[in-house]
């Protein structure tokens, strides 16, 4: 027997700092779709996902929980792990970076590159903003400060907290080093990256101007790996996350035999000679493979190639980025809290339509919206029509015309049998090269060209019209056989997006469970098989106004980004509003908030910018459009308002982030803010 091929693929290892949407739920079903089509096709696959669990975010989500970091991490990794059990990912292994054996060989590895002078220690220098706790690049301010040369003295967080130049000592990796090494990289292996145009994007974007050293320690929060040799260090972020590929095989440690096997053998060189006439070679494992989201590619394109050179280990064969899943509004994310759940549509729907929605709709490599309309109406046609349809409309003819005895397969007995049969096996080729290419819809698209070419046939044949002339009982057999044959493929094709379903389609045709998509055709349907008596429809139909309601009920839009400036005279103000529900009347927090300094803005004649405390332990920014009706703002210092304060922070003249709005009383085309007795502490609560 010849040894089985490996195939190792990956998850992003994801940050358990709130729980996971689908967007996490993507990545993770389109590589459990992966991993099962491989072992479908034979192969030995190890299938790696886990979690991140370092670094200041964390901490801080522990410290506002008053637990400690690991019992924090401890409680979202159980409550990630269920969800993979609620979406049967059929991962090997869940690497979380706390993990003592991934720890021990983070720090090892980061002593082994200082040792070889690939790391160094210098300084490192940004914007700090010490509510955010967080370093911010120039372009990443929201607004800066300069002074008369125009050298930029300050600014403000995309928070609205102030930022201040600090110089924290820290190590780097010297990137620099092996700028030409990845390079050369990427001419020897133009396939690395699909798709492939965000190759040349990673080039001309980052690579060609130029490597910069990378920060990959901190000293200003603690919850990570210790630096060996200098503990005051701990390591940051890439190096410890990154690693997990290898550590999760057994890198580094006593047992390494998946690491041999899944990592180092199989190895291919990949060459290439530059101008000069020197020639470059790689060791690439042609069975590696990472899947990430675009937000991530140039860590996993630049860093990790770079870490592997340096530590002399091959090189990952392929890195898949898709895009995102967005809402309306932009791109979902866990901070911004514009998210849909995964749970709730499986409990309403079942699992097998979320993994087909989320596989079928998100073109690769560009961004998809999530729509309620668009996950009701294919769940209906899709599913409960197209398919749904032919397998209940199969198994009752098989019932009626044959007893439930599947008729023999025979070839060309009917004028449309060829034709049938071509139109399936050029999709099942389709299939399996889109399956190769990762393209995920376009997979789809052709299991549901065979499910709509079938649809058609039986429509030509006409079955109930055969059935009444005994001399066309062979022609109503081939028929029958042609329609069984072809839900069988159905199935054996649907079966890494849809276990469930899949399993339903072959035990409704008496096919039991064993599958092999190696040989698959039509020609392979058994002999002598028993459709069930009675099918269950795989997939009820749905009431589309309501479930459309439904999800929208159940999803948290918050209010559009803007980037415009915002005229406060635009806001329409109606007498009187459509009745809401009280939880959301309870959801908005009123604080009581002092006015600490007040100005006018320059530009507007409408805004006045407020510095505030509302009792969060650090001043507020809000930017209130009623100059007009206080020309002596000053006199608004020190008096005690009503302030929104869990709005979204908004920007506002494309600088100013406003964290909330001041409450007024409009009155006689007058607005007159809102004051409260001066013996209420700041941040009371109003409601
Ligand atoms: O970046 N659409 O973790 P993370 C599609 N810990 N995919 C999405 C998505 C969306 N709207 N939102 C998130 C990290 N994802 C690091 C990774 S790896 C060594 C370290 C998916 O929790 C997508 O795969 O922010 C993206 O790359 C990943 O979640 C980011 O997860
Ligand atoms: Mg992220």
């Amino acid at each position: 027997m010849t040894e089985k091929q490996s195939f190792y693929i990956t998850t992003p290892i994801y940050y358990p700092s709130g729980k996971l949407h689908i967007g996490s739920a993507y990545t993770t079903i389109a590589c459990d779709v992966l991993a099962r089509y491989k072992r479908m096709m034979d192969y030995d696959v190890f299938y790696l996902t886990g979690l991140d669990e370092h670094g200041q975010k964390i901490q801080q989500k522990a410290e506002e929980a008053g637990i400690t970091p690991q019992t924090y991490v401890d409680g979202m990794a159980v409550g990630v792990k269920e969800l993979w059990e609620l979406l049967d990912i059929s991962y090997d292994k869940f690497i979380r970076t706390t993990d003592d054996y991934h720890e021990e060989v983070v720090a090892k590895v980061f002593e082994r590159l200082l040792e070889k002078g690939d790391i160094y220690l210098g300084e490192y220098q940004g914007w700090y903003s010490v509510s955010d706790e967080e370093y911010f690049t120039e372009s990443q301010l929201a607004e800066v400060y300069r002074d008369e040369e125009g050298k930029v003295i300050g600014g403000l967080a995309p928070s609205g907290h102030e930022v201040e130049l600090v110089s924290e000592e820290s190590y780097f990796f010297k990137l620099s080093k092996y700028q030409k090494h990845l390079e050369a990289f990427f001419k020897a292996h133009p396939d690395f990256i699909s798709p492939n145009r965000r190759m040349n994007e990673m080039l001309k974007n980052f690579i060609e101007p130029g490597l910069e050293d990378l920060a990959v320690s901190r000293t200003t929060f603690t919850w990570g790996v210790p630096v060996l040799s200098n503990p005051k260090h701990v390591v940051y972020v890439w190096i410890d996350a990154l690693l997990n590929y290898a550590t999760a095989l057994g890198y580094g440690q006593a047992d390494s035999s998946n690491f041999d096997k899944f990592w180092l053998d199989q190895t291919v060189t990949k060459s290439w000679t530059d101008e000069d006439g020197k020639t470059w070679d790689f060791t690439v494992n042609p069975e590696i493979n990472h899947m990430v989201g675009k937000d991530i590619l140039r860590f996993h394109s630049i860093y990790w190639p770079i870490i592997l050179m340096a530590l002399d280990l091959p090189l990952p064969n392929r890195l898949v980025a898709h895009g995102w899943f967005v809402m309306k509004n932009g791109k979902m994310s866990k901070s911004k809290g514009n998210v849909i759940y995964p749970e709730m549509l499986v409990e309403r729907f079942g699992l097998d339509p979320l993994r087909y929605y989320l596989m079928r709709s998100l073109p690769v490599g560009s961004d998809g919206t999530f729509t309620p309309e668009d996950y009701v109406s294919r769940i209906n046609y899709e599913l409960a029509n197209d398919l749904g349809n032919l397998l209940n409309r199969t198994v009752a003819m098989i019932n009626k015309y044959f007893d439930g005895q599947i008729p023999a397969y025979k070839e060309n007995v009917t004028d449309f049998d060829a034709d049938l049969a071509a139109v399936v096996a050029d999709n099942i080729a389709s299939y399996h090269k889109y399956m190769d290419a990762v393209d995920y819809p376009k997979a789809l698209e052709a299991v549901w060209a065979i499910i709509s070419r079938t649809n058609k046939y039986i429509d030509e044949t006409a079955p109930w019209v055969l059935a009444k002339e005994e001399g066309d009982k062979e022609a109503l057999a081939a028929v029958m056989a042609h329609l069984a044959a072809s839900l069988r493929v159905t199935a054996h094709l649907i079966q890494p997006f849809m276990m469930e379903t899949s399993n339903a389609i072959m035990e409704q045709l008496g096919l039991g469970a064993s599958f092999d998509l190696v040989n698959l055709d039509l020609a392979g349907l058994p002999s002598d098989v028993t459709v069930v008596a009675k099918g269950t429809p795989i997939f009820p139909r749905l009431d589309m106004e309501e479930e459309i309601a439904y999800i929208k009920s159940q999803m948290k839009v918050d209010e559009p980004e803007t980037d415009n400036e915002w005229n406060p005279e635009e806001v329409e103000l109606k007498s009187s509003k459509d009745e809401i529900k009280f939880e959301t009347f309870d959801a908005v927090e009123i604080r009581v908030a002092e006015v600490k300094e007040v100005e006018k803005v320059d530009g507007s004649d409408k805004l006045l910018r407020f510095r505030l405390d509302a009792g969060d332990g650090e001043d507020r920014q809000i930017l209130s459009g009623i100059a007009k009706f206080y020309p002596n703002e000053q006199e608004l210092v020190g008096q005690k308002l009503q302030i929104v304060a869990n709005l979204k922070p908004r920007k506002m003249m494309k600088k100013y982030v406003s964290q909330g709005m001041i409450l007024s009383a409009e009155h006689d085309g007058k607005l007159t803010v809102l004051t409260v007795d001066p013996s209420v502490p700041n941040g009371s609560v109003i409601g």
